[in-house]
Formats: structure tokens, C-alpha cells, sequence
């Protein structure tokens, strides 16, 4: 597996599996199978309500010897604070309970909203000690990714953000590098929004290699330097996905993939009023 290294040294795989709106009877299995084809990175988060059976799915494939902990790079995430600091160490630690592990690998600010500063220093302290080997943010846009750099002694190692051929993020690249914050991507299939998998441009790229719509997209982010986290119910797919290491895209083909870029969200837009309203609501939600 590729992996690339954080700015405090730490080496994670560059490809993942995320679990984000997998149902709760079928995350386990879908965890276990991940790893059974050779997923080592797990995203989750404590929103996702599915950290505890992620973390079945991860005892069940170190129990059955296909993977020892230390090989897994485990990500969970903690959702929108009210209450500040010692709210986000009980989080982390009931993170780290649901899913029966001592530590885990990444640990991110799940959204730009709330008391941020008071949640990283609760991560930091965790990170201190030994609690999460790396821990980052996510959803942040790069003047507010900036200005967190700025203000903090501690500069997140990751920022885990929307990036998909609709919404590339060239420029927010650039930032990134310049900080040294890495880039990780969600959503990298846009969820099949815009039509992806059916995509011409897309799948004539992908006939040249004999590759699918989604293995060309994966690729297109590891040729990119960018971490990206697939999410796949179905076995198959997860092993299509994983499959994207013997081939490379020429510079033409990525020139034509940089074309398709629309540079706005798939979904929607982190500072419109109506859906930082969503988040709000899905906060009090979260609290009850
Ligand atoms: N930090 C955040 O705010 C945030 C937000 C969203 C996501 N994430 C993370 O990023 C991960 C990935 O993002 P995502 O789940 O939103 O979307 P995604 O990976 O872009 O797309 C997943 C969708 O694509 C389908 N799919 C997967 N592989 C396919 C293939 N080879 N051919 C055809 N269809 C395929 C899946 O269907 P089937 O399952 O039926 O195969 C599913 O409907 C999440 O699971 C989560 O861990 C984080």
C-alpha cells in the first residue's frame, strides 16, 4: 500500500474505506471485508453512529490474524462542540470505547463550527498522550485552515475535504502544501452526483487503461499526492476500487480530467446560512 507521511512523521495509506451512511447492520461486515481485500485505512465518525460496529468489523479481522492493529490506520471524528475542551476529551474517549481500541490513528474536528479552539487543544492533550497518533481537521476551507495554522502551536496534520472531479480543489492544493497540511479527500466518487460512473470523458479514460470510471478517479488523486477514502457496500466494488495501483494516467488524460473541474461543492456550500442552520439543528440533535 502507498502511504504518505504527515508533517509529525506519521505514515498513513493513501487509500481508505470510509463508512459514512453505511447501516449499522451492515458496517461490520463491510469493515471486515474492506480490510479482508487490503483496506489498512477505516474512516468513521462519531456522527456516523456506526463507530462501534467499525470497530467489531476491525476486532473480527485481527482476531481471524488477517491484519494486526499496528498495520490498521483507524479515523474517527468528533462533531460540533457547545460545551468546549473537557466535552472533547469525553468524546474522544467515547470513541475510543465504542470501538474497543486504546488509541487511533487520526482524530479530526469533524466541521468548522463551535468552539474549534477548545477541541484542538483536547486533541492535542490526546495526542500527547498517546491516545491519537495524528489529528487534523476537516471540512475547513484554506483561510480558515490559514488562520487555525496560525493561531495554534500545534498545526493539524490533516484536512479531510470534498474532492472530486466537479470539485478539485487545485488552489486549495496549493495552500495546503504551503502549510503542510495534508489533503484528504471525501466523497471522492461526488456520491455518482453528475452522472460520474457514466461519464464519457471519464469512461473513454478508463477504456484506454481498461480501468472503471472509479478506478480512474482514485488514481487521478493518488497521481495528486491526496489521501481519498472510498465507500463501497458491495465487495466487488470495494476491490475495484482498491485495484487502481499498476497503472498510471498520462499528463493528458489528467489535463482532461482537470477540464471537467466545476470548482464548487457537489453538495452545498459549508458557510450558507441554510446549512450551517442544518448543522445547528443536527448539533442539538447529536446532544439529546
Ligand atoms: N468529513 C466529512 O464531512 C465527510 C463527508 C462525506 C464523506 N466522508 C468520508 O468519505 C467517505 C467517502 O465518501 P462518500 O461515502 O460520501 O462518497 P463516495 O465514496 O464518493 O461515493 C460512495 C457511493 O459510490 C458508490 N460506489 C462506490 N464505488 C463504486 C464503483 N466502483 N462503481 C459504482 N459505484 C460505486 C457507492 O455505492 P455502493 O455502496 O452501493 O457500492 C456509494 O453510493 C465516507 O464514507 C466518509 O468516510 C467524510
Amino acid at each position: 500500500m502507498q502511504t504518505i507521511k504527515l508533517n509529525n512523521g506519521v505514515e498513513m495509506p493513501q487509500l481508505g474505506f470510509g463508512v459514512y451512511q453505511i447501516p449499522n447492520d451492515q458496517t461490520s461486515e463491510a469493515v471486515y471485508q474492506a480490510i479482508k481485500i487490503g483496506y489498512r485505512l477505516i474512516d468513521t465518525a462519531s456522527v456516523y453512529g456506526n463507530e462501534k460496529e467499525t470497530g467489531e468489523g476491525i476486532k473480527r479481522a485481527i482476531d481471524e490474524k488477517l491484519v494486526t492493529r499496528e498495520e490498521l490506520f483507524v479515523t474517527s471524528k468528533l462533531f460540533i462542540l457547545q460545551a468546549p475542551e473537557a466535552k472533547a476529551t469525553a468524546t474522544i474517549g467515547q470513541s475510543l470505547e465504542a470501538m474497543g481500541l486504546d488509541y487511533l490513528d487520526l482524530y479530526l474536528i469533524h466541521q468548522p463550527y463551535g468552539d474549534i479552539y477548545g477541541a484542538w487543544r483536547a486533541l492535542v492533550a490526546a495526542q500527547k498522550a498517546g491516545k491519537l497518533r495524528a489529528i487534523g481537521i476537516s471540512n475547513f476551507k484554506s483561510a480558515k485552515m490559514i488562520e487555525f495554522v496560525g493561531l495554534n502551536e500545534v498545526k493539524p496534520q490533516i484536512n479531510q475535504i470534498e474532492v472530486n472531479p466537479w470539485n478539485q480543489r487545485i488552489e486549495d492544493e496549493t495552500w495546503h502544501q504551503k502549510y503542510g497540511v495534508q489533503i484528504e479527500a471525501w466523497a471522492p466518487f461526488a456520491e455518482g452526483r453528475h452522472d460520474l460512473f457514466t461519464n464519457s470523458v471519464l469512461a473513454e479514460i478508463g477504456k484506454k487503461y481498461e480501468k472503471s470510471v472509479g478506478q480512474v478517479v482514485l488514481r487521478w488523486l493518488m497521481q495528486r499526492g491526496i489521501v481519498a477514502l472510498a465507500k463501497s457496500v458491495r465487495p466487488e466494488r470495494m476491490a475495484e476500487n482498491f485495484d487502481i495501483f499498476d497503472f498510471e494516467l498520462s499528463s493528458d488524460d489528467i489535463k482532461k480530467i482537470t477540464d471537467l473541474d466545476m470548482k464548487e461543492s457537489a453538495f452545498f456550500d459549508h458557510d450558507a446560512p441554510q446549512q450551517v442552520e442544518w448543522f445547528m439543528n443536527r448539533m442539538l440533535e447529536t446532544e439529546k
